[in-house]
């Protein structure tokens, strides 16, 4: 069976198993984005409204400045996997609580455990605290914040495998707080030194191009 038909699996099981209020409300299941074969995931919090109408993660004003991003290093939706937290949008689009967080997480993890990845970008403090906290609700409270945390690298083990997490801002926050565009930027250009990803990059052009 192919990763994608493995991941297709998943998908089919979390609709008809998961017992979730969330999902009685949400239009559409938001599972994931990208190449299965990736080396690299981003985690993002949960689905917002653009992205439970069309059932992809990423799509609204978030995601738009998440691939402005992803095309700032070079990284194209073919080279990365996006999924969330949250499967289904909480509503008004609210934190997710700890009962969502504990349901929907086992999904999670099965997901990163099929991908593989090497590295894990988590999006903001959820997606953060989960995976630094050993792919564990319980241990999300011991994690300091994505604030502390954005942009620097630790190694956690999956499997027996090591992967790489960078924490970055969400994309989101910026768009609330200008001021943090330029640490994203910053964050990113860190991601794609572990890439070694060759930024040809000419003055003026392109997201980063404030810092080459
Ligand atoms: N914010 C997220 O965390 N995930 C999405 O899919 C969209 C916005």
């Amino acid at each position: 069976m192919s990763t994608q038909e493995t991941l297709d699996l998943l998908q089919k099981r979390i609709e008809t198993e998961l017992i979730c209020p969330l999902k009685d409300a949400a239009t559409n299941i938001v599972f994931g984005k990208g190449n299965p074969r990736a080396d690299i995931v981003f985690i993002g919090e949960a689905p917002g409204q653009q992205e439970d109408l069309q059932g992809i993660p990423f799509v609204g004003r978030a995601g738009q400045e998440l691939d402005k991003l992803l095309q700032g290093i070079g990284l194209s939706l073919d080279e990365v996997y996006i999924c969330n937290i949250l499967k289904y949008r909480p509503p008004k689009n609210r934190d997710p609580n700890m009962d969502e967080i504990k349901n929907h997480t086992p999904y999670l993890l099965e997901q990163i455990q099929i991908i593989k990845p090497k590295i894990i970008a988590t999006l903001g403090n959820y997606s953060t605290k989960f995976v630094l906290g050993g792919f564990k609700p319980e241990g999300m409270k011991t994690i300091k914040g994505i604030t502390t945390l954005h942009g620097t690298t630790q190694t956690v083990t999956l499997d027996g495998q090591p992967i790489l997490v960078v924490p970055l801002f969400h994309p989101a926050a910026m768009l609330y707080n200008p001021r943090l565009r330029e640490s994203l930027e910053r964050d990113f250009l860190v991601m794609a030194n572990i890439l070694g990803l060759e930024i040809e990059q000419k003055q003026g052009q392109g997201t980063l191009g404030s810092f080459m």
